[in-house]
């Protein structure tokens, strides 16, 4: 791997790295797709470290990649959910992370319901901390295993993701994974455009670096490339929405009108999908899906994650290494 100075002992957020980072966590990725398209998927460049998974929310894509990525790095991952730990007996989560700690993990991945919940791990515990979703805040590593979907997508097309377009559509104010992508795509070029129904747009939407759509048709004309976001059903209030079914014959994203937007542009969902209400069941299975592509590049993304973060003392010079172990 090429050698390069990663600043960084968390990964919080998207907004926290620069597009030269987040092009070197790509480049990374790149060679670990290598390494997952072997007969033998793994190498042992993180032998004798120690991941944990801190998942105090439900997950089956993240959570899975990670374990899959720490164990195709040789690391030893150990799992802990919030049902069977003793966040069920009222331990508080400063305790549980330091009791975490005190094992002495090289990472610790968490997923938790509360915005800023990996900040606050962050900021008290000497390991590094990768969000895997944080509340309605942040889910850093999707957007970048996206990022990394969509390079690929185009570069197969000798085309470059810098002046695409993306249209992000669905329930946009409840969504992390809407938060970090927006950020991360429009600062790697993109022209990020966001449809919603009124009652599911976020405040302050007019700040964001997006542009927002009143019109579905208009919105998905001739874009480069369509994301749909699941419904954050169990994080709504009452009332935001009409009856599902009028739901998804406003807002499902269908064959239809991706006829609308640049021949071949690819459908995508972070899943879990609710077919039939975010996007098409057809569409999803159709040649433009870049559904299970997304899932696959979770696990290389992930994996160049925990490459650069448990390896990042060893890359530094002999002082500043000596300094970071004391
Ligand atoms: N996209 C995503 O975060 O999926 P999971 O909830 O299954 O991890």
């Amino acid at each position: 791997m090429e050698s390069f100075i990663w600043p960084h002992k968390d990964l919080l957020d998207v907004d926290d790295l620069t597009v030269q980072e987040v092009g070197y966590l790509l480049d990374t990725a790149e060679q670990f797709q290598e390494v997952n398209s072997r007969p033998v998927k793994k190498v042992p460049t993180l032998r004798g470290k120690g991941i944990i998974l801190f998942f105090a929310e439900n997950s089956t894509r993240t959570k899975t990649s990670f374990d899959m990525a720490g164990k195709r790095l040789s690391a030893d991952t150990f799992s802990l959910a919030k049902s069977g730990s003793s966040l069920n007996k009222g331990e508080s989560l400063k305790d549980t992370a330091l009791t975490l700690e005190a094992m002495r993990p090289d990472v610790i991945v968490i997923r938790h319901s509360s915005s800023g919940a990996a900040r606050f791990l962050a900021e008290r515990l000497d390991c590094s901390i990768v969000n895997a979703g944080d509340g309605w805040h942040a889910h850093p590593t999707q957007a970048l295993l996206d990022a990394f979907s969509l390079r690929r997508h185009w570069r197969a097309q000798g085309q470059d993701m810098a002046g695409k377009s993306l249209l992000i559509v669905g329930d946009v104010a409840h969504s992390r994974v809407a938060r970090s992508n927006i950020k991360l795509m429009a600062a790697l070029g993109l022209s990020v455009r966001i449809f919603a129904p009124r009652t599911l747009l976020p405040m302050g939407v007019e700040h964001w670096p997006a542009q927002v759509y009143d019109n579905l048709e208009k919105a998905v004309s001739g874009v480069d490339a369509v994301m749909c976001l699941r419904l954050q059903l169990e994080r709504q209030a009452a009332g935001l929405l009409p009856d599902l079914s009028e739901y998804a014959a406003r807002f499902c994203i269908t064959l239809r009108l991706m006829n609308l937007a640049v021949p071949g542009a690819p459908i995508m969902h972070p899943g879990p999908m609710n077919r039939g209400l975010e996007v098409a069941s057809d569409l999803a299975d159709s040649p433009a899906s870049l559904v299970l592509d997304q899932v696959n590049s979770g696990v290389a993304v992930r994996m160049a994650i925990l490459y650069i973060l448990g390896t990042r003392n060893e890359h530094l010079p002999a002082g500043q290494a000596e300094a970071a172990r004391n």
